[in-house]
C-alpha cells in the first residue's frame, strides 16, 4: 500500500506509468523528489486559500499541504493558526466563529492587495476543486481542541469516494500522534504521516512504533540527514521534511535523499 500511494503521486508528476519488475505498477522511482506546496504556494499567495492552492497547481507541485480545524458549528475549515488574527481581518479563535462568520472574513488582503476577498475555504470545497488535479496533504491542526475531527475528515473523504486505494492522492498527518492513529483506525486505506519536531521522536524505537500505522515521517528540516533518511526507509516509510524556504535548504534535503520537500516555494524544488 505504501509504495502504491507514493508511486501514484510520483506518477502524477511524470504523467507516465512506471512498471517495475515486481509487477507493482506504481512502485516509487527513488530519483524523484515530490514537491509539496506548504499551505499551498504560500510564498506567492496567502496561505491556505484557493489562490495559494491554484498557484501550487500552476507551479506543477505534486501535492499541496493544508491545515484543517473546526468552526464553532462543526464545519471543517482550512486555516493554520487557532486564531484568525494573523491571516484575516477578523479576531478571535477559529473555534468561536461559525462557518458563516469565518466565510465573511477577508483571508487575502493581509498578504497583498491583489488577494483581497480571498476566503477561508472549507475542506470540502478544496477536495471538490482539486480532486484528481493534485495530491493533498491534510494536516489535522490542534486536534485536542476539536473532538471527533478525525471522524469528520474521514467522512469528507468517504463522501467523495476518496478513501479507496486507487484514488489515493491524499495523505493525512498531524503533530498529535494519537490523532494520527485515531484517523488511521477509522480509515486505514488512507495513508498517514507523523509530524515531528522533537529529535526524541526519531529514535529507532519511535520509528518502529510509527511504522505500525504510518507511511510517512515528516520532521522539521533541521533534524534531517542521510542517516535519518536511511533509518526511515529501513522501516519502509517515506520522509517529507518541512519547511524549506531557501535554495540551500532544498539542496541539502535533496542531497540527504528525502522523498518529498514541503516548501513555501515550489519552484525551488528541481
Ligand atoms: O506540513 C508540515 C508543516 O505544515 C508543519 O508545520 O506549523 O506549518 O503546520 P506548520
Ligand atoms: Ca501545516
Amino acid at each position: 500500500m505504501k509504495k502504491i500511494i507514493t508511486g501514484a503521486l510520483t506518477t502524477m508528476l511524470a504523467f507516465s506509468l512506471i512498471v517495475q519488475p515486481s509487477g507493482n505498477a506504481f512502485a516509487k522511482n527513488y530519483n524523484d523528489t515530490l514537491t509539496i506546496a506548504h499551505r499551498g504556494a504560500s510564498g506567492y499567495a496567502p496561505e491556505n486559500t484557493m489562490a495559494a492552492f491554484e498557484k501550487a497547481v500552476d507551479m506543477k507541485s505534486d501535492v499541496f499541504e493544508l491545515d484543517v480545524q473546526l468552526s464553532q458549528d462543526g464545519e471543517l475549515v482550512v486555516i493554520h493558526d487557532t486564531s484568525v488574527d494573523r491571516t484575516t481581518n477578523g479576531s478571535g479563535k477559529v473555534k468561536d466563529h461559525t462557518l458563516a462568520e469565518l466565510r465573511d472574513l477577508d483571508a487575502g488582503s493581509w498578504f497583498g492587495e491583489a488577494f483581497t476577498g480571498e476566503r477561508i475555504p472549507t475542506l470540502g470545497e478544496v477536495l471538490d476543486e482539486y480532486r484528481g488535479k493534485s495530491g493533498i496533504l491534510i494536516e489535522i491542526k490542534s486536534p485536542s481542541l476539536y473532538p471527533e475531527i478525525e471522524q469528520k475528515v474521514a467522512d469528507e473523504l468517504k463522501e467523495r469516494n476518496m478513501h479507496k486505494p486507487n484514488n489515493n492522492k491524499i495523505i493525512v498527518q498531524s503533530f498529535d500522534h494519537d490523532s494520527v492513529q485515531t484517523f488511521h483506525n477509522i480509515l486505514p486505506s488512507v495513508p498517514v504521516g507523523v509530524l515531528v519536531y522533537n529529535p526524541a521522536d526519531l529514535t529507532d524505537q519511535s520509528l518502529e512504533d510509527f511504522s505500525r500505522y504510518a507511511e510517512y515521517v515528516n520532521p522539521s528540516k533541521g533534524l534531517v540527514d542521510k542517516d535519518l533518511v536511511k533509518s526511515i526507509h529501513d522501516y519502509d516509510m517515506d520522509i517529507h521534511p518541512w519547511t524549506a524556504r531557501d535554495h540551500e535548504s532544498v539542496e541539502a534535503l535533496e542531497e540527504a535523499g528525502v522523498d518529498g520537500i514541503i516548501t513555501d516555494y515550489p519552484d525551488y524544488v528541481e
